[in-house]
């Protein structure tokens, strides 16, 4: 089967999602996103994330999470009820073919990142899921409202829902300190 597919180099096109995003289609997209995230996803306001270099499965999941409703934001379920599953498709592959690298300024290392945390989102904040956001550099602001939100009910996730209900508020805090700390920085697609 592997040769018979492989040697007709067609595998490739059947491991392919149904509705593969375009890119180039999607950075036309994010120009209704970029006044928030900016054209590369380098978030411009505190209360949204960074959202460069996510997993394309990740935004996509979101995307339409807030257009069904199963993730609610004033703005976010406006702009996405206004997306079509193609453009939801294009412009997250357009987020998603940037590289998003974290570093450390002095005075923060990975030693210090929360040890309940780093097996899925990375002792850097990067994260080591597809289904996963990465949290380095996110504002601390962001972080706080995401956990007590998964705390209170108001999103919902099987993983992180368990998770944030059992840490206080004054560990949230100092949680969203510790990533905020991390250095972000979102490169552009190679060319
Ligand atoms: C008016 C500002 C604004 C605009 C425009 C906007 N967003 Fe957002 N976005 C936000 C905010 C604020 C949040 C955080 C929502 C929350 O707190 O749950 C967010 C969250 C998201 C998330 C969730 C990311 C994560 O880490 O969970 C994605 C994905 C996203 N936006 C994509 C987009 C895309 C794609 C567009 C354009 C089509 C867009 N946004 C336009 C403000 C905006
Ligand atoms: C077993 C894997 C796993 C562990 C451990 C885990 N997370 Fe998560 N986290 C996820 C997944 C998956 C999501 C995406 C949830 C969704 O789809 O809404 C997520 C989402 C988040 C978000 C939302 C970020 C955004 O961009 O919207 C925050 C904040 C977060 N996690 C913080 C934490 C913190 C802090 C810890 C440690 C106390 C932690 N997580 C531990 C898997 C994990």
């Amino acid at each position: 089967m592997t040769i018979f597919f492989g040697g007709l180099g067609l595998a490739g096109g059947y491991a392919a999602p149904v509705m593969a995003g375009d890119p180039e289609a999607g950075r036309k997209v994010a120009n209704m996103c970029r006044t928030c995230h900016g054209i590369d996803g380098f978030a411009t306001i505190p209360i949204a994330p960074h959202i460069g270099g996510e997993a394309v499965e990740y935004l996509e999941s979101q995307l339409m999470a807030f257009k069904t409703g199963g993730r609610e934001h004033e703005m976010m379920s406006v702009v996405a009820a206004g997306l079509s599953a193609q453009q939801i498709s294009d412009v997250a592959a357009w987020y998603a073919s940037h590289r998003a690298v974290a570093t450390f300024p002095d005075g923060v290392s990975p030693s210090g990142a929360p040890q309940a945390c780093v097996s899925c989102h990375g002792a850097d904040g990067i994260s080591q899921l597809l289904d996963a956001p990465h949290l380095a550099g996110e504002t601390n602001i962001y972080i706080d409202t995401q956990l007590k939100a998964f705390k209170r009910g108001n999103r919902q996730h099987e993983i992180m829902s368990d998770i944030a209900a059992e840490l206080s508020d004054a560990e949230i805090r100092a949680i969203a300190d510790w990533y905020a700390a991390v250095t972000l920085e979102i490169l552009p697609p190679a060319e």
